[in-house]
């Protein structure tokens, strides 16, 4: 598979097989995913893999809306990916390098969790990046440490459907030449 057929054939899945996710090949997506650009090189993205069904269960029935629980009460692997605070988009004495102030962090977050996708995707895996969860409970839930904070939630296992591309913008409506 080449990196354009990569980037155009992954899709959101939201329906899993029962098959577990192997730890070798999530640490060889991880160490993929390491490979992603980031602020100053400063790689603020981390990853916790949850498998254990109570606290699966846990974030299905407290902090999730009905459609994302409907997806990781079904999922095999959920990764909550954090980052460490304070680095990207930020001087050494602690003061914001751009009028982004501290926005860049996510944009790494997002960076990060493409090369995943995409990785995963390779592998044969899908994924489905989620946006919309409770992050005070899940955030207590997994006693992410204070240095970081939850960016996205990445439910991960071998697709059990094959869904077509939704509909895509033309280039025309992107692209702007000056
Ligand atoms: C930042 C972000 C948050 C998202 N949040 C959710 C979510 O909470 N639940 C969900 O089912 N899909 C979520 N998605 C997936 C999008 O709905 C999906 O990427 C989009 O519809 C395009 O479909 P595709 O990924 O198959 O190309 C999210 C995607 C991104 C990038």
């Amino acid at each position: 598979m080449n990196a354009t057929e990569c980037i155009k054939t992954r899709r959101s899945i939201r329906k899993f097989k029962p098959d577990p996710v192997d730890h070798v090949l999530l640490e060889s997506l991880i160490e993929t995913a390491s490979y992603s650009p980031s602020w100053k090189n400063s790689q603020i993205t981390r990853y916790t893999a949850i498998e254990d069904s109570s606290i699966l269960d846990k974030i299905v029935t407290d902090y999730t809306p009905d459609f994302n629980a409907n997806i990781i009460k079904q999922a095999p692997m959920l990764i909550a990916v954090t980052f460490v605070k304070g680095r990207c988009g930020y001087e050494r004495d602690g003061s914001f390098s751009t009028k982004k102030e501290d926005r860049w962090q996510m944009f790494d977050v997002g960076v990060a969790s493409q090369t995943f996708c995409l990785a995963a995707h390779e592998a044969g895996l899908g994924t489905v990046i989620m946006g919309i969860w409770d992050e005070d409970g899940i955030t207590e839930l997994l006693n992410i440490p204070e240095n970081q904070e939850l960016g996205a939630l990445i439910a991960i296992g071998y697709p059990d459907i094959d869904p077509a591309a939704p509909k895509r913008k033309s280039v025309n409506d992107l692209l702007t030449y000056l």
